[in-house]
């Protein structure tokens, strides 16, 4: 992946605009209003200068307090005016702002799930990428790209502005006071990217402990029955509270380093009204300005500095959200995880598979497969045998394009696997998985999932077929059950009415029948012996009674093929399949069982 920690602001920026481009009427509607806005609020500042100078010459011309109530009278009228349509127009920026922020994060949202749903099976195993991390990462990349849209698109432009106008009136009533406030703006900066600098190893390091703490919950839910039968509750809470204390810490720092360059700013702002004051009281003091001129120049420099502080918090916003952003695009842009598909979709399909030399090793760096070679016929029942982790299912897992070999090749009907539509691929194989084999949803919906428009009697057909019928309509809510409840041979066997149900030409069983019962096993192995006719099936199986029937037995042994052929003539080598038939057949006791069933 590449290191997206370099992506700069303005490409942040660009990235961003993408986003806000579909909506831009909102971006400028709410500009307009800001700059009404912007314009509104200086009315204040004007305002009581003008009261204060009028109030001053009232007093020293000893009026009548009926000429002070007309004044009076007339601002109260103007401020209300003011603060009525002020209101109107900050309704309107916060409304618009507030509804292309949503409409943004929906579309951050979609896109990131379509994104991710089209990359590969080694992004998803990659250690980086556990599930509790990915989340994590997606939540907190959504939220403060959100946030960011909202603070370039909507905040930032009013701040400015506001800013800029003030500044503009206070160069217009004196350029001395007008230089005091700009000097005050590139310090505020200083300190602000100052800050920015101290804090951004510990945000960071916050998000990594994030994503691990939430990382960690997912796993303890997970893992929640091993955890308690193990009794190991105090152990995993001690390892929970190990990243929380480092979080803690990491906290605490956070914060302290805040609120020092909080007070550092606070204290410049001040230093700033001090000066003003100053300065403005010295124009009153030799004549050249009225005494409303205190209180005009220090709303003004607020109309300056308060902006300028917001900036900061802005600042920060935009600090936190680069680094759960990068961390989203990079997610985003993983260009090179993007599972790859060819364009070939066959006319005429016999489903003869070919593996050439086959080097493979899992993204994690683990060597599955060592040059491996072999050939599987159509029409004909393949079986893999090997001990536990000789590779067996990665076979299968290169044959679904789910991984791609690091060498050698997989050809189908003479053409190169990768050269093949993965869809179309995928469409045609019905694969019936070790494990995993059930997604949070109905039972309908679990065998639905071999045929999208199937009808309720198909499904049903395809769950007899699999016996498991009998078994659903027992259920309270039947068909539509959940189907992560079920047991886990009950679980196998939703998902093998779903490869019934899809009726595909290619069918991989990976320990089609490991969760099964004595009687569901022998039940299914029949329909599963009337599916497999004139179809490519390749079974992998630690059950004499799935492999004995096989024509075509390969052995692998620490991902090596060493053995291929017919059980017969495999048994007579009297070499590696011989010792593992041996020993399937020993372990069931066979003489027992003989001597059994002869009582
Ligand atoms: N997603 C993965 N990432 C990294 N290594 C893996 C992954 N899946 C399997 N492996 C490793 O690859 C090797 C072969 O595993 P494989 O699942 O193919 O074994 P198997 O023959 O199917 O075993 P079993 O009979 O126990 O199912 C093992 O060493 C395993 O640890
Ligand atoms: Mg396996």
């Amino acid at each position: 992946m590449k290191d997206a920690s370099k992506q700069t602001l303005v490409e942040l920026f660009k990235k961003l605009w993408d986003y806000v481009k579909p909506y831009r009427k909102l971006v400028i509607a709410s500009l307009i209003l800001t700059i009404i806005g912007a314009l509104l609020a200086q009315v204040n500042a004007l305002v009581l200068r003008y009261t204060v100078d009028e109030l001053t010459t009232l007093s020293n011309a000893n009026k009548t307090l009926k000429e002070g109530f007309t004044l009076l009278a007339i601002i109260s009228i103007i401020l209300l005016l003011k603060e009525g349509f002020y209101a109107l127009v900050q309704f309107g920026q916060k409304f618009y702002g507030e509804k292309m922020k949503i409409y943004i994060s929906k579309d951050f949202a979609q896109n990131i799930v379509e994104r991710i749903l089209t990359y590969k099976m080694a992004f998803y195993s990659s250690p980086t990428n556990e599930s509790g991390k990915l989340q994590t990462r997606i939540d907190l990349g959504v939220t403060s790209l959100t946030q960011l849209v909202k603070n370039f698109f909507i905040d930032i432009l009013p701040l400015f502005f506001n800013a800029f106008v003030a500044l503009i009136i206070m160069f217009n009533a004196n350029v001395y006071v007008g230089l005091v406030s700009l000097s005050i703006i590139p310090l505020f900066f200083y300190i602000s990217s100052l800050q920015a600098k101290k804090l951004k190893g510990f945000r960071r390091t916050m998000r990594k402990y994030r994503e691990t703490k939430n990382n960690g919950i997912i796993g303890l839910i997970n893992s929640i029955t091993v955890i308690k039968s193990f009794t190991r509750e105090s152990f995993e809470s001690k390892k929970h509270e190990a990243i929380q204390l480092d979080m803690t810490e990491n906290q605490l720092q956070t914060r302290k380093l805040s609120f020092l360059f909080d007070g550092l700013k606070k204290f410049t702002e001040q230093f700033g009204v001090v000066i003003i004051i100053i300065l403005t009281a010295y124009f009153v003091l030799n004549g050249s300005m009225t005494i409303g001129a205190i209180m005009f120049h220090i709303l003004l420099f607020n109309n300056v500095s308060a902006p300028i502080q917001q900036l900061h918090r802005i600042y920060d916003e935009v600090q936190d959200a680069i680094i759960y952003s990068d961390a989203f695009f990079e997610i985003m842009d993983a260009d090179e995880e993007t599972e790859l598909s060819g364009t070939y979709i066959p006319e005429k399909f016999t489903g003869t598979f070919e593996i050439e030399n086959v080097d493979f090793a899992y993204p994690n760096g683990t060597k599955a497969l060592y040059d491996v070679s072999m050939v599987f016929k159509p029409n004909t029942i393949n079986a893999l045998v090997g001990l536990s982790g000789a590779g067996k299912s990665t076979v299968i897992n290169l044959l679904d394009k789910f991984y791609a070999p690091t060498s050698g090749k997989i050809l189908l009907d003479g053409v190169d696997l990768q050269e093949y539509d993965t869809h179309w691929l995928r469409d045609n194989i019905g694969l019936v998985l070790q494990k995993n084999h059930i997604f949070n949803g109905s039972i309908k919906e679990n065998i639905l999932y071999g045929k999208e428009n199937a009808t309720d009697d198909e499904v049903v057909a395809a769950a007899k077929q699999a016996y498991i019928h009998e078994q659903i309509i027992q259920l309270p809510e039947g068909y539509n059950s959940k189907a992560t409840l079920l047991s886990g041979g009950q679980q196998q066997r939703v998902s093998i009415a779903r490869l019934f149900l899809k009726n595909p030409p290619i069918i991989f069983l990976d320990e089609p029948t490991a969760s099964l019962d004595a009687i569901a096993t022998e039940k299914i192995k029949k329909s599963l012996d009337a599916i497999k006719k004139g179809r490519t099936v390749i079974v992998i199986s630690h059950s004499i009674s799935q492999i004995i029937d096989a024509e075509n037995v390969i052995v692998l042994e620490k991902g090596k093929v060493i053995e291929q052929g017919t059980h017969e003539a495999l048994y007579n080598n009297e070499s590696a399949y011989f010792k593992i038939f041996n020993a399937m057949a020993n372990s069931l006791n066979i003489d027992k069982i003989k001597n059994t069933l002869k009582e």
